[in-house]
């Protein structure tokens, strides 16, 4: 990116106020990309009127990235779209099933969801991209490093440190290049997603990680008369996050839980939490299942991926394919 998206400052949008400028800055909506991001009843909320001119406030802001060649056109010629496609990028999750599975890897300008029961896998897959991604990209890796956000408490450097060795690679470089922070609540969670792309930018990352995306919603709002609020700040978090997986060119890769359907009389009574919000906005949807002393990846709703199923295992690299290590003796 030749010119940074962060120097953007609301002052470049012709149809602001000084008024208005001072009522988002103080709500922490301080950039171009910023208000790009907004949602427009959040924006309802903090400048008042009506959510048309909210709306038109953000398309305004969207206009201006477009311009500057930072967000995509609205409408372009289908060989553009291909063009844009081909910046995309992939990144090897250490099991060459699993990349398989992706047709390749997790890819940039995408939100890769994986969920599966407790000890199925998804911190594991977590901790191993945020090595892989460090690979060289002729290794198959991004070259780059990484943001975790980690909502469970279950991020374990010296389980990176583990798989860096593992991997050969040198541990105290990848983990300097690993980005961590701890989720305190959903609050927090979505003003730092509201904050990220500041992040993105100054660590030059090309991955961020949730795990969980929806741990503390879920636990927070709780009972029927809340789901509606909660689905919309999901819905808020998920888009945006989808959002700077296009204007960065990154990947996005989020863990979700399970949640029982008890009225399941055939098949699998598990289904992931969040409903429809998380399904639409996700690009990617994995389902680990443990199988044995291996586990089973599910691509379950894809674009383009036919449904498809692998098996990968969890070893000192991290994850890998389950015959990687007979075969490496
Ligand atoms: N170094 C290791 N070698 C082999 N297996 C490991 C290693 N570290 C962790 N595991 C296995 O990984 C599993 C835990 O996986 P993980 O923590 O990714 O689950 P999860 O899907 O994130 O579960 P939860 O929903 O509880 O967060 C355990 O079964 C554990 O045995
Ligand atoms: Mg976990």
């Amino acid at each position: 990116m030749s010119e940074s998206v962060l120097d953007l400052s609301l002052q470049n949008l012709p149809r602001i106020g000084v008024e208005t400028e001072k009522k988002l800055v103080n709500a922490g909506i301080e950039s171009v990309l910023d208000l790009a991001t907004a949602l427009p009843d959040e924006l309802v909320e903090i400048i008042g009127g009506t959510r048309d001119r909210a709306s038109a406030l953000i398309f305004t802001a969207q206009e201006k990235l477009r311009e500057s060649g930072l967000l995509e056109k609205e409408f372009i010629p289908a060989s553009e779209v291909l063009d844009r496609r081909r910046s995309l990028m992939k990144c090897t999750t250490g099991s060459k099933n699993f990349d398989d599975l992706l047709n390749g890897g997790i890819e940039t300008q995408a939100i890769t969801e994986i969920w599966g029961e407790y000890g199925s896998g998804k911190s594991q897959i977590c901790h191993t991209l945020c090595i892989t991604s460090q690979l060289p990209v002729d290794q198959g890796g991004f070259g780059r490093g990484s943001i975790f956000i980690d909502t469970e408490s279950t991020f374990r450097p010296e389980r990176l440190h583990q798989i860096a060795e593992a991997r050969g690679l040198n541990p105290d470089e990848v983990l300097n290049k690993i980005i961590f922070c701890k989720v305190y609540n959903s609050s927090h969670l979505e003003l730092l997603v509201k904050n990220l792309g500041k992040y993105i930018e100054k660590h030059d990352v090309k991955l961020v990680l949730i795990d969980s995306i929806i741990s503390l919603h879920r636990a927070e709002f709780m009972g029927r008369g809340t789901l509606a609020e909660r689905q919309q700040k999901l819905n808020a978090l998920i888009h945006r996050l989808l959002r700077l997986a296009e204007i960065f060119n990154i990947a996005v890769v989020v863990t979700n839980q399970v949640q029982a359907q008890p009225d399941t009389f055939f098949g699998d009574p598990t289904k992931p939490a969040g409903g429809h919000v998380i399904a639409h906005a996700c690009t990617y949807r994995l389902y680990l299942k443990k199988a044995g002393a291996d586990r089973k990846a599910i691509m379950v709703d894809s674009p383009y991926h036919p449904y498809e199923e692998t098996r990968f295992t969890i070893n000192e690299m991290g994850i890998s394919d389950p015959d990687s290590k007979k075969s490496k003796n």
